[in-house]
């Protein structure tokens, strides 16, 4: 009975006839043939090769051969009535070498996804940069080095003039927040780099060159909606009490707010006090080319985190405390299942009047699951993705700027660091035999657009 109730509360027509569904993906986590067809090294291809960097040892260099199965999965987005198909382009099969010459194939491949989703009535959605930088690039420096504004923009520019004739929804960057710190802070993504004097710069050069990719966009595909994508976590104090209270101002400075604010204008979050070290990197006439006037904004939530005063974790003074001490219910990648984080992340996103058009691009969870006589049941994703809907729903009959939702992710794919393990595909992946099983979360969402 109460999952009749659930089901009429997030039917799709209450979202309105303009809402926008679809399904996310990116290059590195399914698209394998790493050395395929003159595709360059991107950082991610040297990363996962070293020892230790990926859970078991894993790695993307075929992951769901994406690259070979493309009509076959995007039959599968069709075949689930989902009407949006987020993909993202890899850098190195552009520009092998990062820059300079074009790599023809890549181009080739890439018109060949573009057009095959336009003949199966599916909008194609681009992320132009999601974490894959050519490793020519990075033993220059990678995102430390300013040059990559320039060599960014060689890079958007060729995308823009090649795909801008069919492709209409662009983002420029996914969660910059996460490739900067886990790659160039902790060094748990790729490049693998840490500390805060890689961090800055990345940070800083990564503002400038969303802002510069999406002028180029915006001069070249004058019709284009152009948009950038954002990782927010819902932040909560552990407690009342002041220190408390602060620790989780600054988390969300840093989580929610570092990226979002300069390009809306705003500068960079003043409670982030580690911030000051960042003027070196700034030159004059930085300020005016942080900004950018964005058609949308791309949000992508999966939980809340809460936040606890911590003496002795430099910079922040602040800790996570994490969810699978706080006996709350979890996902395979130990984030709690909190539905009202995605709610309250609108909200909070939908206070700055800067901000035209809010997407979901991302929300979605990991489970455990196992196929068992060519089926896959998933009934804690379904139970999931429904409550965060209602969250969404919820949000939008307040006000909410919000024009569409996107499940991470179409098939069960590589998870960065995580490696396989993580299954948070709508459509079940065998790995030794690339068959897909789509799951009944999948059949669910089928049914929702039907
Ligand atoms: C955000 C990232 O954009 C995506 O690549 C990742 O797989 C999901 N979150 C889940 O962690």
């Amino acid at each position: 009975m109460e999952s009749t109730i659930q089901d009429t509360l997030i039917n799709k027509e209450r979202f309105g006839k303009d809402f926008t569904w679809g399904v996310s993906t990116a290059a590195v986590q399914i698209e394998g043939a790493h050395d395929a067809d003159g595709k360059g090294e991107s950082i991610w291809d040297v990363f996962s090769a070293q020892k230790g960097k990926i859970l078991n040892g894993d790695h993307h260099q075929i992951a769901t051969d994406f690259y070979n199965r493309y009509q076959n999965d995007i039959d599968l987005v069709k075949q689930l009535n989902i009407p949006n198909f987020r993909f993202s382009i890899s850098w190195p099969r552009i520009l092998p070498n990062g820059t300079g010459p074009v790599n023809q194939a890549g181009i080739d491949y890439y018109n060949n996804v573009i057009d095959y989703c336009l003949k199966q009535g599916i909008e194609p959605w681009i992320t132009l940069y999601h974490w894959d930088l050519p490793y020519a690039l990075e033993l220059q420096g990678g995102w430390t080095n300013r040059a990559i504004i320039n060599w960014f923009t060689e890079y958007v520019t060729i995308c823009a003039q090649c795909f801008g004739d069919r492709v209409k929804h662009w983002m420029v960057m996914n969660e910059p927040g996460v490739f900067t710190g886990a790659g160039y802070f902790f060094g748990i993504h790729a490049p693998g780099k840490t500390g805060i004097g890689n961090f800055l710069p990345a940070v800083h050069h990564a503002v400038l060159s969303i802002t510069a990719g999406a002028k180029v966009l915006r001069a070249l595909l004058p019709e284009a909606q152009i948009g950038t994508t954002f990782s927010c976590s819902y932040i909560e104090p552990y407690s009342n009490k002041p220190k408390d209270i602060a620790a989780a101002i600054r988390v969300d400075a840093l989580l929610n707010r570092l990226f979002i604010e300069p390009i809306l204008g705003l500068g960079y979050p003043a409670e982030l006090s580690v911030l000051k070290d960042m003027e070196k990197y700034i030159l004059p006439g930085d300020h005016d080319n942080l900004k950018f006037d964005f058609d949308f904004i791309g949000l992508q939530n999966y939980t809340r985190e809460i936040v606890k005063y911590s003496l002795f974790t430099p910079y922040i003074q602040a800790s996570l405390v994490k969810a699978k001490e706080r006996n709350v219910p979890l996902t395979a990648m130990g984030w709690e299942v909190y539905p009202a984080a995605i709610y309250h992340i609108l909200k909070q996103f939908n206070e700055y009047p800067q901000i035209k058009k809010i997407y979901l691009t991302e929300n979605g969870a990991a489970f455990p699951d196992e196929a068992d006589d060519g089926k896959v049941d998933d009934p804690k994703r379904v139970e999931y993705l429904k409550a965060y809907l209602q969250q969404v729903l919820k949000a939008k009959k307040e006000g909410c700027k919000v024009s569409g939702y996107f499940v991470w992710t179409l098939t069960d794919n590589f998870e960065w660091a995580e490696g396989y393990n993580p299954r948070f595909g709508l459509i079940y992946v065998d790995f030794e035999t690339q068959q897909r099983i789509v799951k009944s979360s999948g059949k669910w969402y089928a049914d929702l657009l039907r």
